[in-house]
């Protein structure tokens, strides 16, 4: 009897160590432990015909063997679970993960800036935070200009009343207060671009928000003309919108701080004129303001809306979009 439960036990060690999958554990433990037909049950059951004795030395060794062997199943299925490899079906695609783009703006500014550079124009910075003196003053829009109506101002709140118009803060209404802020530091001639985020405190549409970006350009030299800038913008024009044909025309137009100047607009979705620019040759009070002579010196400045650029291109209906933060508009770029 005794050497019975050792060959039990010592079979079934060596089966539980071939099994391959928790299903053949599973059959072994069913022949070795079952309750029917169990090997080790039957040894059990046949005690009932031995003496006492033999049932008093039997009994524990037959339960020692069940714990063991129990163990070494539960031990051996522990090590099954990691290794066996689940059925697959491998012909199935990938898991795609997602990988993040730029924002369609961000896209359209590169390719602005990658077009003027490659026309020699260098890109500058500015602050968003400006003063009342470059938004404004130099730019030949002095306080009791009407002029200034056309840029509604966010105007930050001081605790000190500013001693003057360079200490007055607000938030930019365009590039343009880096035209003096650049040229008070360098000598023509030069050709830069600025881009960056401009504010203004406004009524919003589809075609207006209080929170959008420009580029600025600005070309001073000896004798650069209006014939240049009309060239220079085209050549951007055609560049930006390589492959799709767009209308655009010059209307004269007016800002103090050009003359003369001109606004360029672009036929949207073939129907109605989007102005996506205002430009002009810069004027002499301004190049005053900069500390440069007016009768040496003659350029040209613009200032472009890149969201309605991109508007155009992509055919985006309404400049909100851009912002909102909605997921489904942002994956299609
Ligand atoms: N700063 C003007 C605007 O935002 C655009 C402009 C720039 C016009 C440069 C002329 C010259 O409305």
């Amino acid at each position: 009897m005794n050497k019975d439960i050792d060959t039990i036990q010592s079979e079934a060690a060596e089966a539980i160590n071939r099994a391959k999958t928790s299903e053949e554990v599973e059959a072994i433990r069913v022949r070795y432990l079952g309750r029917k037909e169990g090997l080790l049950n039957n040894v059990l059951k046949s005690l009932k015909d031995l003496p006492l004795e033999e049932k008093r030395r039997i009994g524990p060794l037959a339960q020692q063997a069940r714990k063991e062997i129990e163990e070494a199943i539960d031990f051996k299925l522990k090590s099954l679970v990691e290794f066996e490899i689940p059925e697959e079906d491998i012909t199935l695609p990938g898991k795609r993960s997602e990988t993040g783009h730029l924002h369609p703006l961000t896209k359209t500014e590169n390719e602005i800036l990658r077009i003027f550079t490659s026309l020699n124009f260098s890109v500058i910075d500015g602050p968003e935070l400006e003063s009342e003196y470059y938004n404004f003053d130099v730019l030949n829009i002095p306080a009791d200009h009407p002029a200034r109506e056309m840029w509604d101002t966010f105007w930050i709140k001081q605790d000190k009343k500013p001693k003057n118009s360079k200490d007055h803060y607000l938030l930019r209404t365009h590039t343009s207060p880096m035209q003096v802020r650049y040229m008070e530091t360098h000598e023509p001639p030069f050709q830069i671009i600025v881009p960056g985020r401009t504010f203004r405190y406004e009524a919003l549409d589809a075609s207006h928000e209080a929170n959008f970006s420009q580029v600025e350009g600005l070309m001073v030299g000896k004798d650069v003309s209006f014939a240049n800038f009309k060239f220079v913008i085209e050549q951007f024009l055609k560049s930006f919108f390589k492959g799709k044909k767009i209308e655009f025309r010059f209307r004269s137009s007016y800002f103090p701080f050009v003359e003369p100047g001109v606004e360029v607009d672009i036929k949207f979705k073939n129907s109605k004129w989007l102005e996506v620019m205002g430009a002009g040759m810069v004027h002499p009070r301004v190049f005053e303001f900069a500390g440069y002579n007016p009768r040496d010196w003659q350029g040209f400045a613009f200032g472009c809306g890149i969201e309605r650029l991109a508007m155009i291109k992509y055919n985006i209906p309404d400049i909100r979009m851009f912002y909102n933060g909605d997921l489904r508009f942002i994956k299609q770029f």
